[in-house]
């Protein structure tokens, strides 16, 4: 090898050395939750449910605020018709049971579409929705 081949060679494996290092010592980027990190989060245990809520398509028929829309009807001053959470759970998995009630009747007037029912959700899960609309 010539002096030039020599230096040339040795510049190629200073630079793998030095690029190699910096791919180890990079870090993983913290992932950005959009629209998150601008606002104060909410008490842990609402976030959830809100959350569970959205990603369950609740707000497609029960409106953004849950306030109703012309899918669904509003979900505020639910504790009035549910006295318990286990009650409003058992209707969130299987809310066909509940027809007969005239509250019902009158919703299948007025709503062309029906609640489906979430009984693939985990009951913890469907827990923390009834606790929350139960606020509502
Ligand atoms: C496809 C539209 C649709 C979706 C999605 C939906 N609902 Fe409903 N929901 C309805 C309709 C319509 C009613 C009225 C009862 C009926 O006609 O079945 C209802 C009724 C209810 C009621 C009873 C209201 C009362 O007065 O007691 C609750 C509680 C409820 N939904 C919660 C939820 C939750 C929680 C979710 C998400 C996990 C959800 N709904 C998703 C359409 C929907």
């Amino acid at each position: 090898m010539t002096k030039t081949q020599i230096w040339v060679a040795g510049f190629l494996v200073l630079f793998l050395i030095l690029f190699g290092l910096q791919k180890l010592t990079q870090k993983e980027e913290a992932p950005i939750h959009p629209g998150m990190e601008m606002n104060a989060p909410p008490p842990a245990g609402e976030q959830n449910a809100l959350s569970l809520i959205t990603a369950n398509g609740c707000t497609s028929c029960h409106g953004q605020d849950l306030k109703g829309s012309n899918l669904g009807p509003g979900l505020t001053g639910l504790k009035e018709n549910w006295s318990s959470r286990e009650s409003l759970i058992n209707y969130l998995r299987n809310p066909n049971s509940f027809m007969d009630e005239d509250r019902f009747k009158d919703y299948k007037q007025r709503y062309n579409t029906i609640m489906p029912p979430f009984n693939n959700l985990d009951v913890k899960d469907l827990g923390k929705i009834a606790d929350y609309l139960l606020t509502l």
